[in-house]
């Protein structure tokens, strides 16, 4: 079975109109797309999407950016999804990611880097079930 990872397109992404070019990196790039929503986050919700970064200092700045505006949530599938949708969208903070990924050509910083992307298998079901029931998945 193909495996699935889990990303949102950020809120600057979105207000800045790179939804389409985004997702049109994406599904070139051999992902299928399974569930797509445009919704927004309460502060609440992206407090606890954003759970594991509770002691980070970056915690409060992520989730009232998170919550800003709206967002795309998209569950993805493809071979070694997980591994291969972090190298399509690059490190982090944009300064960093390498030439052609989604976060060099759309990310404004390390904060606001444009796309999320899950970062194991096992939280990339838990963060596709935070937006998507199974019925909702094609
Ligand atoms: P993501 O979870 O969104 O895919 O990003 P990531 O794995 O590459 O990075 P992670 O360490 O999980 O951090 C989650 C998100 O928090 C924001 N952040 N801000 N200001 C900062 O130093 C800082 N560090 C992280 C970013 O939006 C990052 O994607
Ligand atoms: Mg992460």
């Amino acid at each position: 079975m193909e495996k699935i990872t889990f990303t949102m397109i950020k809120p600057e992404a979105v207000e800045s109109g790179h939804t389409g070019a985004i997702i049109d990196k994406i599904t070139k790039a051999g992902f299928r797309l399974v569930a797509v929503k445009k919704t927004q986050l309460t502060g609440d919700a992206a407090g606890a999407f954003y759970a594991v970064h509770k002691e980070r200092p970056f915690y409060g700045e992520l989730v009232e950016y998170m919550s800003s505006g709206p967002i795309v949530a998209i569950i993805l599938e493809k071979e070694n999804a997980v591994e291969d949708f972090r190298k399509l969208i690059g490190a982090t903070d944009p300064i960093e990611a390498e030439e052609g990924t989604i976060r060099k050509l759309y990310a404004e910083s390390k904060a606001k880097n444009a796309v999320h992307g899950s970062d194991s298998d096992e939280n990339a079901e838990i963060e596709s079930s935070f937006f998507f029931s199974e019925l909702e998945r094609f």
